[in-house]
Formats: C-alpha cells, structure tokens, sequence
C-alpha cells in the first residue's frame, strides 16, 4: 500500500470503475450494506478460486461443503449463539440519540466516563445486543417458527460433520471447507466493506487428535498467513496477533487474528481460533446424537478438536485493494493504479486496436477472440489510447495489448506492462501462452 491511499479513495474508485457501490442507492442506501459490480464480482471469483485452490485442491486432507444458510433453531442453542452472542450497546442520552458499541468507545476513551463521539452527551447503561437476525418460516410469526440467518457458515460445518465423515473415508486430523454469505446486524458502521450486515465467510474446521491441536493451530496460523502473501500483499502489512484471555469468544481456548494495516489502522483479516471439543460437545449433547471418532486401529473413542481459520471476503477484497492502490505522474499526468497480482486482477488482459481503421479492430478483434478463451480480457475500441491505458491501470489490468499498423503487417502487437510501463514487441503466435505464463 503506497502512503497516498485513503478510504476515501478507495470508496470513490470502487464506486468510479464498478467494483463495490452503495446497495439501494436510490432509496438513499441501507448503512452497511453494498453490491459489488463488474469487477468486483470477477475479483471475489478470484480471490475465492485462490482460497480453493490452495485449501482444498493442494491438500488431501480437505473436503468441500455447502451447507444451507436456514438451520434447524436449535443449532443456536447449542452453538452459544443465542445466550451469548452479543454486543454491548449504549445510547445517547443527549442530542443526537445515535447507538454504539460500549467497547468500542472504551478504545478511544479509555479513561473516565464515556461521553458520546458525536455530540458529546451522556450514554445510557449498556444493554445486550444479540446480533443474528431473526425471520419466521411458514406464512405467521408463531411461537416455534423463528429461524436465524446464520452469523457464521461454521455450524453448518458442525452438523454434517458425521455425515461428511462418514462419506468421504476421512479421518482426523482432515478439514471441511466451506465459503458462504454470513449475516450480522452489526451496530456500529462499518468503513465501507469491513464491517457489513451481509458478508461472505471463507471458513475451514480443521478437525484433530486433542493431543495435535497446538502443532496444528501453529500450522495454519503460518499457512494463511502465507496465503495473503501469495496474494500479492504486503508482508510488512500483515501481522499475527495473539488474543488476550478477555477476548476470546465463549468458544475458543486460543485464537490469533490475521491483521492488516488498513487506512484505518491494524485490523482484523481472519481468526483463527483453537476452538477444542467445544461445538461438537455441545451438538452432541443438545441433539443426542453421538459425534465421536473411534479409531479403527486403536478403538480410541473421543471428539475430535477443532482448529478454525475463518476469513473474511470483504475484508480481503479490501486489503487487496488498499494494498494495490497506488498514484504516480506518466508524462505529466496524474495516473492512479492498482497493482493487483494478476492472478487476482478482474481483467488479466486489455487489447486495444490503435485506430479505428486501416484493419486494426478487424485484428484486434480476432486476438481477443482467442484470448478471451483461455483467460479473462477486455477489448476496448473507444477514445484516445492514453486513456484506455488510464482505464485499465485503474482497474488492475496488468497487460494490454496494442494493435497498430506494424501488426497489420508482421502480426506482431506490443505488449504494454501496467507496472514497469515497459512495452515489447511480441508476435501474435506466443501471445496467450507467455501471458498464461506470466499471469501464473
Ligand atoms: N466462525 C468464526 C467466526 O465467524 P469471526 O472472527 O467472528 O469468527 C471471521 O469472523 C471473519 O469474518 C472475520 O475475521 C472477518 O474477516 C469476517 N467478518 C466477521 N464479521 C464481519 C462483518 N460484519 N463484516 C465483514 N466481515 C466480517
């Protein structure tokens, strides 16, 4: 992340070139909430194919799952989630009556008595907040009829545990992976997507001999943090951070979080929680369905533990982002840039006919044609070439091809470098395969 990136920029560029926007603008918007357009559904496709390929693909010990959002009721009754999983909340009693979270306030008050941010009035005593949203299945919101949508894709995870077990001749220690839409009536807002009500989750659960738990809780502690870095992300704006006692969440016996250094200081990423027996303990004894592993050779009876790695796709979109975006002058022009890797860039290949005559759109389209077979690329006739550079650069492309006269001729095209703006002849014949190459 270069140092002139700000939130402000980053929102103003996602909204310009059609990657994150306000969702219900026209209604005036609902408050963290948002809809990702072009090419930011082709960067989240990216980044997800990337966590796949990486945890599931590469590994043996990995199997996939897609659970539904709905659960059985009951599921958030033993999970905890019910009992205890909410936010203290405070109002304010002076003027502007807006709603925080106590301990938020207590980080940037941390003396004395709180005062609210905005209009510095008195806060009401904190309340428990839970933060799943509750809706009814069946046409009348009848005692029995609550469903929630889940506030995390983990439990789903839980409760086909023993199915997936069962099918896909695993034993521990092996992982289920699933990446789904998450729901949390978050109250305080959010800095654009890092805190939204809506989210998409990419979260494993890693289950464990207990007495392998640490060494595999190291293992992926190191091994995500090693996939942001293989994103392209700055190593210096990554950092592990241990959770002191009084952080944990009511399930987990050790957790560190991922954090990255947003615009608006260190934050978290993902966690990655050591999260013991706890939830199939509590699934077993709430459904009284018996979730222990015998193993076959020893015929030792127990439950296996639990290592969580849970990501946040948003919040990686973000740090991409943040981590790409950069400003620098090209012959006296301001030109603002992402310099994504291109394995995740939307588009990994722009081809631009020089004119719009003399047989270059006929040519440029016939290489597009074929490029766009084989990896993501954009053909772009319209205006002056300068400015489709400017276009792509602001959207990570990291390559255009030029189309010109010359080609015409030697079927060679120019193949232009987003970030070294180093431009080369190359013919036509060894285009896709150098830039497959180069995109790997
Ligand atoms: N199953 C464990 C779990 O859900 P979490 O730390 O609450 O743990 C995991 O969430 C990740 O999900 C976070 O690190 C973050 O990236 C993402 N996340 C959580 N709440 C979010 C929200 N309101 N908006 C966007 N991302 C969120």
């Amino acid at each position: 992340m270069s140092d002139v990136v700000t939130m402000e920029k980053i929102v103003a560029l996602c909204k310009r070139r059609g990657f994150i926007f306000q969702s219900s603008e026209i209604y005036g918007g609902l408050a963290s909430t948002y809809d990702y357009g072009h090419y930011g559904v082709l960067l989240k496709q990216n980044v997800k194919n990337e966590w796949w390929r990486s945890n599931l693909q590469e590994r043996d010990d990995m199997v996939a799952l897609d659970a539904a959002i709905l659960m059985h009721p009951r599921v958030w009754e033993a999970s905890g989630h019910l009992a205890g999983f909410s936010d203290p909340l405070v109002q304010c009693l002076g003027e502007c009556k807006q709603r925080f979270r106590e301990d938020h306030l207590r980080e940037a008050q941390p003396e004395g008595e709180l005062k609210c941010p905005v209009c510095g009035g008195d806060l009401s005593e904190p309340r428990q907040f839970n933060l799943m949203f509750q809706t009814h299945v069946g046409p009348v919101a009848e005692s029995g009829s609550t469903v929630y949508l889940r506030p995390e894709t983990a439990q789903g995870i839980f409760l086909d545990y023993k199915t997936t077990l069962q099918y896909s001749r695993k034993r521990p220690p092996f992982g289920i992976a699933q990446v789904g839409k998450s729901f949390r009536n978050e109250i305080t807002p959010g800095n654009f997507v890092f805190r939204t009500l809506e989210f998409e989750q990419m979260e494993m659960e890693f289950f464990v001999p207990p007495a392998e738990a640490q060494q595999w809780y190291e293992h992926w502690l190191q091994a995500r943090l090693d996939w942001y870095v293989g994103l392209g992300i700055d190593r210096e704006k990554l950092r592990l951070r241990a959770h002191d006692a009084d952080e944990l969440s009511h399930y987990s016996s050790a957790t560190s979080d991922i954090e990255y250094l947003y615009p608006i200081g260190w934050s978290e990423l993902e966690g990655i929680a050591n999260r013991g027996d706890f939830d199939l303990r509590q699934h077993q004894e709430h459904s009284g369905e018996k979730l222990e592993y015998v193993d076959p050779q020893t015929k030792e009876r127990y439950l296996p533990h639990v290592i969580e790695p849970a990501a946040g796709l948003g919040r990686t979109i973000l740090a991409l982002l943040c981590d790409a975006y950069d400003e620098d002058e090209q012959g006296g022009e301001q030109r603002t840039v992402l310099r994504l890797h291109p394995k995740v860039a939307p588009i990994k290949v722009a081809v631009l006919p020089l004119l719009r005559k003399d047989g270059h759109p006929e040519l440029a389209r016939e290489i597009y044609e074929d490029l766009r077979k084989r990896m993501s690329a954009e053909y772009d006739s319209g205006g002056h070439i300068g400015k489709r550079y400017r276009r792509q650069d602001e959207i990570g492309t990291p390559f255009a091809v030029t189309i010109d006269h010359q080609s015409v001729e030697d079927h060679t095209v120019t193949l232009r470098q987003r970030d070294s703006l180093q431009q080369d002849r190359i013919a036509i014949a060894d285009l896709a395969s150098h830039l497959e190459e180069q995109i790997r």
